[in-house]
């Protein structure tokens, strides 16, 4: 970190709650983990303070940030059933809080949707958001990696946040799958829920071919028109490094630029 990177970290987060932000897609594999896990790097480089909460039970965060799934010995599942506070399962690695979950998080629909447990989860779909609430003046960022469905953990994290980002790739499938999520959010929205959807996130993205230059054409143009949800200007191309970083458990925003770009222009940071 630079020292004016560490300069500026010491005046962020004067006990402001955190920006929370959904990474989100109906759609597998489009970057949602890679996305995650960049931008903390990248956030975290800036000198903000930056958790990651992992609500996928494939638990991808833990793997990008170097620890092994087996050694969780406590996870976040185990904080939203109430057996386990915050504290107790953050992990701090390359300058990011983590909280991270495993498969275990697969047992949080079936136990809080039950009736027999109607008494001791009466808000099933807000856990996360009580969760967040003991540790978000602890910091200026807090990303959520999300599961590619609308099952309860996604449904807790879209409660939870103040933002959403759609990453998605510029093929017919995934444009696909930014409709079912904007649709998701759309009916949280009707409930009365304050949710932004900060914009959608071009990922994979190989220019040079027709197929994606043409989508993403056809993408911007199409949301051009939907003054409410943006395309952002940065995109992530393809490029192997976005992967490796994360499959080698050892983040770098120095090899994945375009994420510092994009927290940039997210964020509005100068
Ligand atoms: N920009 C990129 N260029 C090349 N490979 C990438 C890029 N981003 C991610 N990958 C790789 O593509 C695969 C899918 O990415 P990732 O796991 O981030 O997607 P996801 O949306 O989180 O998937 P899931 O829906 O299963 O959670 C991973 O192997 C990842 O390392
Ligand atoms: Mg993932």
């Amino acid at each position: 970190m630079s020292k004016r990177s560490k300069s500026k970290a010491t005046n962020l987060n004067n006990a402001r709650p955190a920006r929370i932000i959904s990474i989100a897609s109906q759609k597998g594999g489009v970057g949602k983990t890679a996305t995650v896990t960049n931008m903390a790097v990248g956030l975290a480089s800036l000198g903000y303070k930056t958790a990651v909460i992992d609500m996928d039970a494939q638990g991808h965060i833990a793997l990008s940030f170097g620890i092994k799934k087996a050694d969780l010995e406590k996870t976040i599942y185990d904080v939203l059933i109430g057996e386990a506070a915050m504290d107790d399962i953050k992990h701090t690695k390359f300058g990011v809080d983590l909280y991270l979950s495993n498969s275990s998080l697969a047992d949080l629909g079936p136990k809080v949707m039950s009736h027999l447990n109607a008494k001791l989860f009466p808000a099933p779909k807000y856990l996360l958001r009580k969760a967040i609430g003991q540790i978000k003046t602890q910091y200026d960022y807090i990303l959520i990696d999300t599961s590619p469905s609308n099952d309860i953990p996604t449904i807790n994290s879209l409660l939870a946040s103040t933002d959403i980002i759609i990453p998605v790739l510029p093929e017919g499938l995934s444009i696909d799958g930014i409709y079912e999520t904007i649709l998701l959010i759309k009916e949280l929205q009707e409930q009365g829920t304050k949710i932004n959807i900060l914009g959608v996130l071009p990922t994979m993205v190989q220019d040079h071919t027709n197929l994606h230059h043409v989508k993403l054409q056809e993408l911007r143009k199409e949301f051009a028109e939907t003054p409410d949800i943006k395309v952002f200007d940065t995109v992530i191309k393809r490029a192997i490094r976005h992967g490796l970083a994360q499959t080698h458990g050892e983040p770098d925003i120095n090899k994945a630029p375009e994420y510092l770009t994009f927290v940039k222009e997210a964020f509005a940071i100068a």
